[in-house]
């Protein structure tokens, strides 16, 4: 640190250290495997939230090795409520990556951790920089925001130029001294900064440290940043979901295809039109169908609607079908859910229909 005016990087150590969060349950450790845990299920997750999960994930996998020897189905299921499910299948993927490529032991370069599943330059440089004291930039979105406010950064982000200069900026206003303190610090501050103090509405520009040196403050404009002209398309589906009840109130669950929404997870058979639903109950006739309220359920680009129909089975039809070994299908009753993994509205919807005869 150098005497005189302070830089950018010399105020965010010094605020993060007195007003920064500080006892988080991932901080104080320089173990990259809970680091690494808790950058993943924070990436797009509240604090709050993640607490509980992180808790029961580390105690189910204390570490990576743990993870790595796991069944897909026992990390979804712990998984189950944080929603975004690729980043769970991914995680253990990585985990599985980090034992078979790396010996069990995490990379230390942001290039390697970048080049494992899960883990974008940003997430790497986060888990570089508070394990090893790494000189790297992160640049979520918290942070671009404190960024292109403080520096005036109004080039428009969508442009793939615009966000190169903003990463080289970013570089830039890294601490050059003490890494292996003041890199942590500085990364924690930033992120704080951005949750606590730089926020998109209403930043509390009189409590921030950079007020002196935000252009964004002096110009009286901070919510006119960060400037990106691309706005997502949001696109509306629906589904319809087969809710078959045995005799005994278990229900029909099959496991999702590998890719697309909710993959790999437990859910009713699901179809994209009503008459395809219609027919896959038609093999028992002595069924009756009964339409349930409609459940919507917002994901990152589109609405999905879903239409749960109940079928409640005669005893003759449930005894046909038996557990499925090989893609788990089967009935299973509301006690078994928890260790299956479902996605969260599903599991709601499960929980809430009313009982059967
Ligand atoms: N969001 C992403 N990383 C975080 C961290 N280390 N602490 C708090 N919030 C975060």
């Amino acid at each position: 640190m150098t005497d005189g005016i302070p830089s950018i990087a010399e105020r965010v150590v010094r605020w993060q250290k007195e007003h920064g969060r500080n006892h988080l349950p991932w901080q104080n450790t320089r173990d990259p495997y809970r680091v690494w845990l808790s950058e993943i299920m924070l990436q797009q997750t509240q604090v709050a939230t993640v607490l509980d999960y992180y808790a029961r994930f580390l105690q189910r996998f204390p570490d990576v090795r743990a993870l790595a020897r796991a069944g897909q189905d026992e990390v979804l299921a712990l998984w189950s409520g944080l929603g975004y499910y690729s980043r769970a299948r991914n995680l253990h993927r990585c985990a599985q990556m980090v034992v078979s490529g790396f010996g069990g032991v995490f990379p230390r370069t942001v290039d390697e951790l970048a080049s494992l599943p899960g883990i974008g330059r940003s997430t790497a440089a986060a888990i570089a920089s508070f394990c090893f004291g790494v000189r790297a930039a992160i640049l979520d979105a918290n942070v671009r925001r404190v960024l292109t406010r403080v520096l005036g950064f109004g080039d428009d982000l969508a442009t793939a130029a615009n966000e190169r200069r903003l990463w080289a900026l970013a570089d830039d206003l890294l601490p050059d001294t003490d890494l292996e303190s003041n890199m942590p610090r500085y990364t924690q501050g930033l992120m704080d900064l951005g949750a606590g103090l730089c926020t998109p509405r209403s930043p509390a520009c009189l409590l921030c440290p950079l007020a002196a040196v935000c252009k964004a403050h002096r110009d009286g404009n901070p919510e006119d940043y960060p400037v990106r002209t691309r706005k997502l398309k949001r696109s509306a589906q629906s589904w319809w979901l087969l809710i078959e009840r045995d005799e005994s109130g278990r229900l029909w669950l099959e496991r999702r295809p590998q890719a697309g929404i909710w993959a790999g997870l437990y859910c009713p058979p699901v179809f994209e039109d009503r008459e395809e639903l219609a027919q896959r109950a038609s093999h028992d006739a002595a069924a009756s169908l009964q339409d349930m309220d409609v459940v919507a359920h917002v994901l990152t680009h589109r609405d999905l609607y879903l239409h749960p129909v109940v079928m409640q089975l005669s005893a003759a039809s449930s005894l046909r079908r038996g557990r499925d070994a090989t893609d788990g299908a089967g009935f299973y009753a509301a006690s078994e859910w928890a260790a299956l993994g479902l996605p969260a509205p599903v599991r709601k919807m499960l929980s809430g229909l009313p009982a059967g005869r």
